[in-house]
């Protein structure tokens, strides 16, 4: 295991001191997502739930299933929820392998098989990296979202330093380009959105890959993409 997930309390401390955490939620923040009231959400590699929550925080009325290989993170999360006000009832936490993305273990032993198209936003934040194989994980996340939901998944970037903090972390991220056509390929509709100076750090080590699920035809009517123009306009 890698040295700082070892504890998870040190980990997210060391996020937040850093500012990463903040850099994180203001990328987050700019994403416009068009999402029904009471989405689901699963964030998968949710290490101390920067990710979830925040999804959570901006849209009323959501559940977060949070997960991670670690159980150590998943009490983090919690733990950060409750620092954060948000009403534990709207979430759950569960085990699982990035890989098998579908497979979930809850904190009570008990299994949980996740069923295909059942959540409104997939979320991974650096966690691709840490799969068997890539490609044929991302089609099983794809596989988990609702037609016209979303797959955010904050990668670790292709610059110098996301490359050495990769390494650093035992990580393989995936190229974009490799992202992106396995998106595409699946019918579905992507935008590359890198993070700005106003979300430092996280901008040094972070990409934003973001996917609708289904759109393909609305990018060939219009030739640009509604994430495309929400893009642009931020
Ligand atoms: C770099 S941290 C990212 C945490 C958070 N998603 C973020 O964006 O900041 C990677 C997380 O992935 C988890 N992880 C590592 N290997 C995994 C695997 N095979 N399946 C699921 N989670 C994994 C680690 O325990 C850790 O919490």
């Amino acid at each position: 295991m890698v040295f700082l997930y070892k504890t998870a309390k040190v980990y997210a401390t060391f996020l937040k001191l850093l500012g990463y955490e903040r850099g994180i939620r203001s990328f987050i923040d700019r994403l416009v997502l068009d999402c029904p009231k009471g989405s689901r959400i699963l964030d998968i590699g949710c290490g101390s739930g920067i990710v979830g929550l925040r999804l959570m925080e901006r849209l009323p009325g959501s559940t977060l299933l949070a997960t991670d290989l670690e159980k150590n993170f998943l009490k983090e999360t919690l733990s950060n929820a409750r620092e954060r006000n948000i009403d534990e009832r709207r979430i759950t936490v569960g085990l699982s392998d990035v890989s098998d993305p579908e497979q979930v273990t809850l904190l009570n032993g008990s299994s949980l098989v996740l069923q295909d198209h059942s959540f409104d936003i997939v979320a991974v934040g650096g966690v691709l990296g840490y799969s068997r194989d890539q490609v044929a994980t991302m089609k099983a996340l794809m596989r988990l979202i609702k037609p016209g939901g979303y797959l955010v998944d904050l990668e670790m970037n292709e610059q110098p330093i996301g490359k050495i903090i990769s390494t650093w972390y035992n990580c393989r991220p995936v190229p974009s380009s490799i992202m992106i056509r396995t998106i595409e390929n699946e019918g579905n509709n992507v935008t590359v959105i890198p993070f700005g100076v106003r979300d430092f750090p996280a901008n040094l080590t972070r990409v934003g890959i973001v996917a609708r699920m289904g759109l393909r035809k609305v990018r060939n009517v219009f030739g640009k993409s509604p994430i495309d123009m929400q893009a642009s306009q931020n």
